[in-house]
């Protein structure tokens, strides 16, 4: 059920075809290089670009600006206190931010790190410290047609296997993101974290839960695991952190906010650490690279993201935007996750081998079609890995309305009515850094 009107709006339009033409010639074939402008519906992530409620423009005005001390941060800390049930907050301008603070505080050379799925920068982050990222989905995680509650969950048949080969001591730390981003953001069971919990109590290692999008998960936990069927997504959301030993958080995806994220915990001695290290590479701890006002829209925004009519009228949107997708004919991952539809490229574009990149010649179409972006987790993104080749349709929160997705849908058909003239593409530039080539390199149509 709709939980929103407008108060404020922001104008867009569709540049003509023959724009749309240019401006993705000009862009070399990668939406990220796009002038966001020239989008009609943007839907390349779900981060940082949703829209804030009245609640939180106020806050912004009242905001703190003071370097040390700042209310703004009193708010903070009492939000993640009630709603995520930690003492300790390290603020940080965004999660990649808050990821710098904690991973660098917990690893060393040579450690091991297993996590249900890696997102890019965590896997980054945690290479950075010259640690290993293992990635540790359930073997139906990367399958688009497996019907199953929990398929972002973390497997802990992998997990241990892996501590067979390393040795316990090699692993201070398991990670569990909730949603699994990078699993078609699949949410985790309860059940499944406290059995992390209790794996990384096995090995003696520390225990992190990324959050980002917590209160989807919790959602989710409501309604398909059937011990909480009748508790609130509040008790859900505390229960799921509780197990862990701290959190790591992207303000811009649960926090409602466009900018800003922490870490938080109850260890004194990784608060300690933590804090320090924010104050290296993030700013003094009562700010960390945040400006006080958005500190205090994050202090709100914790808050209304936990509610469970505004998680209703989001994942509903989202399961409505994937059947008029799948109504127009385009095979998408099942189940729909929190934050995204997945459309599967391989599948729509079967006509492409993988070497073709047929994911990114889908994101390419949808631009040329209909001034959509979206953005490809395929063979472009992610070479040498055997994923399916996903195009993730990422919706903002409170942003876009159902015209906006029939538009999206539109889009598509007009697309797969295209059929085997669709292009596929070969890359024209190679970035020095394969990990992250597609946030940069050019490509060229076939
Ligand atoms: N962890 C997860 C699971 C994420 O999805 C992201 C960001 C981060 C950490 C990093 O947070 O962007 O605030 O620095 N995901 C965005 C996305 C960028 O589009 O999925 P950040």
């Amino acid at each position: 059920m709709v939980a929103y009107k407008t108060k404020m709006v922001e104008r867009i339009s569709l540049p003509a075809r023959e724009q749309r033409e240019q401006n993705l010639e000009s862009a070399g074939y990668n939406a990220f290089n796009l002038d966001a402008d020239d989008v009609f519906v943007d839907l390349l992530t779900d981060s940082g670009t949703g829209a804030m409620s009245d609640a939180q423009w106020a806050a912004l005005v009242r905001g703190d600006e003071a370097y040390a001390g700042s209310r703004s941060f009193d708010e903070l800390e009492s939000a993640v206190g009630d709603v995520m049930g930690f003492d300790h907050v390290v603020p940080a301008h965004q999660g990649r931010g808050a990821e710098n603070v904690l991973y660098g505080a917990l690893l060393e050379e040579g450690d091991v790190v297993p996590n249900n799925t890696h997102f890019d920068t965590t896997r980054a982050h945690v290479a950075n410290q010259g640690a290993d990222p293992v990635d540790c989905p359930v073997p139906s995680a990367h399958d688009p047609d497996v019907t199953a509650p929990f398929k972002g969950n973390f497997s802990l048949e992998r997990g241990r296997e892996l501590v067979d080969e390393v040795g316990a001591d090699s692993v201070p730390v398991v990670v569990q993101t909730i949603t699994n981003n990078s699993a078609a953001g699949q949410p985790v069971s309860v059940e499944n974290t406290r059995r992390v919990r209790a794996f990384a109590d096995e090995i003696d290692a520390r225990f992190v839960i990324d959050a980002c999008r917590f209160a989807e998960n919790a959602y989710f936990v409501k309604q398909r695991e059937e011990e909480f069927a009748a508790a609130s997504i509040a008790e859900i959301a505390h229960e799921q952190l509780g197990y862990a030993d701290a959190v790591v958080m992207s303000g811009k995806k649960d926090g409602l906010v466009n900018a800003g994220g922490f870490v938080a915990t109850d260890d004194a001695r990784l608060y300690e650490r933590s804090r320090q290290r924010a104050i290296l590479y993030e700013g003094f701890p009562t700010y960390g690279g945040m400006a006080g006002r958005d500190v205090a829209a994050l202090a709100v925004g914790l808050r209304e993201a936990v509610d469970s009519e505004y998680l209703a009228d989001r994942i509903e949107q989202i399961e409505e935007f994937g059947s008029l997708l799948e109504a127009a004919g385009v095979p998408i991952y099942r189940p729909v996750g929190g934050h995204a539809v997945y459309l599967d490229a391989g599948a729509a574009l079967s006509h492409l081998p993988d070497e073709a990149f047929p994911g990114q010649a889908l994101v390419c179409e949808l631009y040329r079609e209909g001034g959509v972006r979206g953005v490809e987790l395929g063979s472009f993104a992610f070479p040498d890995t055997d994923r399916p080749e996903l195009v993730r349709l990422a919706v903002p929160r409170r942003t876009y309305h159902r015209e906006h997705f029939e538009h999206v849908a539109d889009t598509v058909e007009a697309v797969l009515e295209k059929g085997e003239s669709v292009p596929g593409l070969e890359l024209a530039t190679e970035p020095e850094m394969p990990e992250i080539r597609h946030f940069t390199a050019e490509l060229e149509p076939l």
